[in-house]
């Protein structure tokens, strides 16, 4: 059956009790707060597909307590931010790589899928009458995090015939507490995130659910997040979970190689292309731990940084891996610092969007 995704289809209640939206001076954070407006939108198998395009006041959303998400967590969630540009324009980063992300997810955990068209719609219809919780300065935006849930519920183990995809907004700055300055990262030896096979390349919430215990048990540690390893062999080196890391070693810059448990960011597509653009020797390949600490003791792993959306480009000033702290250099010339300048150049319309990555609403 053909359904119609524009946005003529999606109904608006206002909400009629809007909250104060936080002043310029104050630190956002990330994901403290929240806008006054969600946009829902509901799956039935049997009852054809995709129905109540709604956008409507922020509100908790109930559900069946045997609902298949409580108990088999079908759950994938996406990342994206939309920014106030220098001129008050809004550009959305890249929505099209995010609804495709999600479906890919849907794909390996059996979910039915968002169509691209009403992933994109809602994203730009709820953002848009959300146009000013976007805050206005550098290192700021509205973050953007659309959701799929399975809703049914049933106790049989086996994926939900019923979904719920939601989209939720909130003004944000810097993901780290830390701010602006390099993270602490912890190289993870015990636990793991992911094996190959499993759910690791994909957004599943899952994912996350599998990397709090370590990394709170860190934080306690002074360290901002761990790095993960391969399930295997626990020397190929994955990613940092909230991001993908790239380390810049004396004669090339390199990063994990996705092998399928990695999570293909958007934010490390992006910097692998502007790598290339300032003729810099990128390389996508398996990195271990054993290369990086040999590189380290001959001075020649430079810099780490991670990329991501919520952290865009982190630099990291110290990896801990068991007993060896390798201090990394943090110069006001380093590649994170031109790569986080690029980003948001484009981000903020003080560049051309040479690959338009941008739609603006
Ligand atoms: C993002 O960068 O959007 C993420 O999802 C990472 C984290 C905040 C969960």
């Amino acid at each position: 059956m053909h359904q119609d995704f524009s946005l003529k289809n999606i109904s608006i209640e206002k909400n009629n009790h809007p909250l104060p939206k936080p002043g310029a001076d104050v630190n956002l954070g990330f994901g403290k707060y929240f806008t006054d407006h969600i946009f829902t939108a509901h799956f039935k198998r049997n009852q054809g597909g995709w129905q109540n395009f709604q956008i409507k006041p922020y509100s908790h959303l109930s559900m069946d307590p045997a609902a298949c998400v409580y108990h088999y967590g079908q759950a994938l969630f996406e990342g994206l931010k939309a920014f106030r540009q220098h001129d008050g324009k809004v550009a959305i980063f890249r929505p099209e790589f995010n609804a495709n992300r999600m479906n890919q997810g849907c794909d390996r955990l059996d979910m039915s899928p968002v169509p691209k068209e009403l992933f994109v719609n809602a994203v730009k219809e709820l953002v848009s009458l959300e146009r000013d919780w976007i805050p206005t300065g550098m290192g700021t935006a509205l973050y953007i995090r659309p959701t799929l849930v399975g809703t049914e519920g049933f106790l049989g183990v086996r994926p939900s015939d019923e979904y719920l995809f939601f989209i939720l907004l909130s003004p944000v700055g810097s993901y780290y507490t830390s701010g602006s300055k390099s993270v602490r990262i912890w190289v993870e030896t015990e636990e793991i995130r992911a094996a190959k096979g499993g759910l690791g390349a994909i957004k599943a919430a899952a994912n996350y659910a599998s990397s709090l215990h370590a990394a709170a048990k860190q934080k306690k540690n002074g360290f901002d997040q761990v790095l993960w390893l391969d399930a295997m062999t626990k020397d190929q080196i994955e990613e940092v979970g909230t991001m993908n890391v790239f380390f810049v070693l004396k004669n090339e810059i390199v990063t994990p190689a996705l092998n399928g448990s990695i999570l293909p960011g958007g934010i490390r597509e992006c910097t692998i292309k502007l790598l290339k653009d300032m003729n810099l020797p990128i390389n996508e390949r398996p990195v271990t731990m054993t290369e990086l600490v040999a590189a380290y003791k001959k001075g020649e792993f430079l810099e780490m940084f991670g990329t991501g959306t919520a952290a865009v480009i982190s630099p990291v000033g110290e990896l801990q891996y068991k007993d060896l702290t390798m201090k990394l250099n943090e110069n006001p010339d380093s590649i994170a610092n031109k790569l986080y300048k690029e980003f948001t150049d484009i981000q903020y319309g003080y560049k051309e969007d040479r690959y338009q990555w941008l739609t603006h609403i």
